[in-house]
């Protein structure tokens, strides 16, 4: 594989994503993740960088299964406080062309019409740079504050993903005809109602008659990105997802996952070879060898050990406060994130994990490898992992904000330029939309292959 590799920027409207505790490190800035100024130089960051979009994780409720008590995650910003994602797209696409904005967005906790036409509103005012990364959630305090008594088993929650996304793919793909809108002054004609269609859906979790409320976008459905490791994970981003993310830490391990996602695709009656992949990496970069292993042990020592777990016993639905650090991880089927216990487990079967070498692996980026280096060091490994592993793009998961995103455009860019591996900062970028810059040069809209328009 030796065309160019996709960048995204790995982010949340919060002071923590997934490296507790580095928000006390000097002069980090995440406390100013509540400024819209943070938000709108970080795009101008990653676009000078030639990203293709910042990705917004996201998340309900709040981590209290560490310690039966929310105490441990509301002093140590574990992913608390959080504000909504989406709010800050149009700032950051005012200052920006090209970037595009893939937001995190729960099936079980909104409703289809509404979230349709939350994305057609975005698609049209970032002139269709806009995905969703459709999750399910998991964690249980999410379910009590939005009206259901417990959370909902994993089935349960992918057969209602499965049906949210059909009601709206009806309403994004089907409902009005790309010439329904005629805009005809003198006639008083600003759309042909013969061109716009109900969708009629009944269902066993929505009934959603239809028509959408917006005319079409420039994407009509937004890029889809999803990160499913369980079994019934998988088999939802083989059926829906454009962008897929593998999150093991091993080789092994990421290649299994896209054997396993794209013969998946191909029952659907996809191209597996249209999905695109992504790895997350913790980039550490400095100029010379030992000054980006000397940023890596400051890092290190600003680790919340403390914070790590109880973010970890939210993505595994497990109280590790309970468990002696020294105690090996053994294997369980979560109700919660599957991918991040894999990790530790089945993706590296040759070597047992302890809780306390677990806390400290995931203090930096979680589950993705850290790669520690020169710029050159840095580029060889994606280079590794795009040419020979065949992955597509990576997910840029920073440790110290916003050293960690200028480190990366500032060293690791221009060497991915040299080697041809991004394109140069003057070339105009295929296309106008996400779709195009992931897929290819006229492929705004979804593929026909897709479950959405077939
Ligand atoms: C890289 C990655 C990013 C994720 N981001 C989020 C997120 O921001 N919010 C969320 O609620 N779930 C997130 N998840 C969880 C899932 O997308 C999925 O809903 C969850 O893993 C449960 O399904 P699974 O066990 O099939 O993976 C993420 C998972 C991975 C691997």
């Amino acid at each position: 594989m030796s065309e160019r590799l996709h960048l995204n920027l790995f982010t949340m409207n919060s002071v923590e994503h997934v490296s507790p505790g580095s928000w006390t490190y000097p002069g980090d800035q995440s406390v100013r993740y509540t400024d819209r100024d943070y938000w709108t130089e970080v795009a101008r960051t990653a676009e000078r960088g030639g990203f293709d979009a910042v990705f917004f994780a996201d998340v309900r409720g709040i981590y209290d299964v560490y310690g039966d008590d929310r105490d441990t995650a509301v002093e140590r910003a574990v992913q608390t406080p959080a504000n909504d994602p989406q709010l800050v797209v149009p700032a950051m696409a005012e200052v920006t062309d090209d970037l595009g904005f893939a937001v995190t967005r729960s099936t079980t906790y909104t409703h289809p019409y509404q979230l349709a036409r939350e994305f057609s509103t975005l698609d049209h005012l970032t002139d269709g740079r806009i995905a969703i990364n459709v999750v399910t959630s998991y964690l249980e305090s999410a379910a009590a504050n939005l009206g259901l008594e417990e959370r909902m088993d994993k089935e349960t929650r992918y057969d209602r993903a499965d049906e949210f996304l059909d009601v709206c793919y009806a309403l994004w793909e089907d409902s009005w005809e790309d010439d329904a809108v005629k805009r005809d002054r003198s006639a008083r004609r600003y759309t042909d109602p013969a061109k716009v269609h109900s969708i009629d859906h009944e269902g066993e979790h929505f009934s959603v008659p239809g028509p959408h409320g917006c005319e079409p976008s420039p994407q009509r459905t937004p890029v889809i990105y999803q990160a499913g490791s369980s079994d019934r994970g998988r088999e939802f981003a083989a059926a829906n997802a454009e962008a897929v993310f593998a999150s093991q830490p091993t080789e092994e391990g990421v290649r299994e996952y896209m054997r396993d996602v794209k013969s998946r695709a191909a029952d659907h009656g996809r191209d597996p070879e249209s999905l695109r992949f992504f790895i997350g990496v913790v980039p550490i970069v400095g100029e010379t060898e030992a000054a980006a292993q000397a940023k890596h042990e400051r890092y290190t020592e600003h680790v919340d050990v403390e914070a790590t777990l109880a973010l970890l016993s939210g993505f595994l639905d497990m109280d590790l406060s309970t468990l002696d650090p020294d105690q090996r991880v053994e294997h369980i089927e979560t109700d919660a994130i599957q991918g991040t216990m894999n990790a530790f487990t089945t993706s590296q079967p040759d070597r047992d994990w302890t809780v306390r070498e677990v806390a400290q692996f995931c203090g930096l980026g979680t589950t993705s490898p850290t790669i520690v280096g020169t710029p050159e060091d840095v580029a060889d490994e994606l280079q590794y992992w795009h040419e020979e592993v065949g992955v597509h793009g990576f997910n840029i998961k920073e440790v110290v904000r916003p050293n960690s995103l200028r480190d990366f455009v500032d060293l690791v860019v221009p060497e991915l330029r040299e080697r041809g591996l991004v394109p140069p900062a003057d070339e105009p970028t295929v296309g106008s939309t996400l779709r195009e810059r992931l897929l290819g040069e006229g492929r705004a809209r979804l593929r026909d292959d897709h479950p959405a328009r077939r």
